[in-house]
């Protein structure tokens, strides 16, 4: 359970242990069911090669007009709640008084990744945003609150959380790759990154 900061990126390195892994995975089974993932499409019209869903009052979503928190799932249908497995973690680490109204979840299959962007299209920066890093290795790239510049990379494993707060909060990060099949934590492989928000 090592703590590290980089560039303000405070990363808890087996912050969850493989029991509330398993339960969080399971506790995610019926959001999958009821707000199955599907591929975003940037404002560019380019499909990202993650697939994504959300959970909470709010979810992220892109597609030719923007990037956006709404309501509803693009199919129709409000989202899920986000289950208290989960809430848990933002409790520990951020606060117990003010919740996340998004959980995003995203999931990497083989060959998936990310490039650099900021995370902005909430209301109020002053809140953290809190990943949690589930399944397959994913090789995590931190750049600057410009573009450009020298970045920096490590690697999260399965169990790793990382709160994007302070200085990260407005900080370029990607995932350049993820080592498909390193971890048996998803029967099929991949990883998902669960980040909560508070978007409104
Ligand atoms: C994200 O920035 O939305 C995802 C980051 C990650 O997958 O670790
Ligand atoms: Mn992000």
């Amino acid at each position: 359970m090592a703590r590290l900061i980089l560039r303000g990126f405070d990363i808890r390195k087996g912050h969850l242990d493989p029991a509330t892994q398993t339960q969080v995975i399971a506790d995610l089974r019926p959001i999958l069911k009821s707000a199955p993932l599907f591929r975003p499409v940037t404002p560019s019209g380019k499909e990202m090669s993650v697939r994504m869903t959300s959970a909470g009052d709010l979810g992220w979503v892109t597609d030719k007009a923007g990037y956006r928190y709404q309501e509803q799932h693009p199919k129709g249908g409000v989202w899920p709640g986000i289950p208290n497995s989960i809430l848990g973690i933002w409790h520990d680490l951020v606060s117990t008084e003010h919740e996340p109204d998004c959980c995003l979840v995203n999931y990497y299959g083989e060959g998936a990744k990310m490039g650099l962007h900021q995370d902005k299209d909430e209301a109020d920066f002053s809140w953290p945003v809190l990943s949690i890093s589930l399944g397959d290795d994913a090789l995590f790239r931190i750049g600057n609150t410009t573009r450009g510049g020298k970045t920096e990379s490590i690697w999260l494993s399965s169990g790793d959380v990382v709160v994007m707060g302070g200085p990260a909060r407005l900080a370029y990060h990607g995932v350049d790759r993820i080592r498909f099949g390193s971890s048996r934590l998803l029967p099929k492989g991949g990883r998902i990154n669960l980040t909560l928000r508070v978007a409104r």
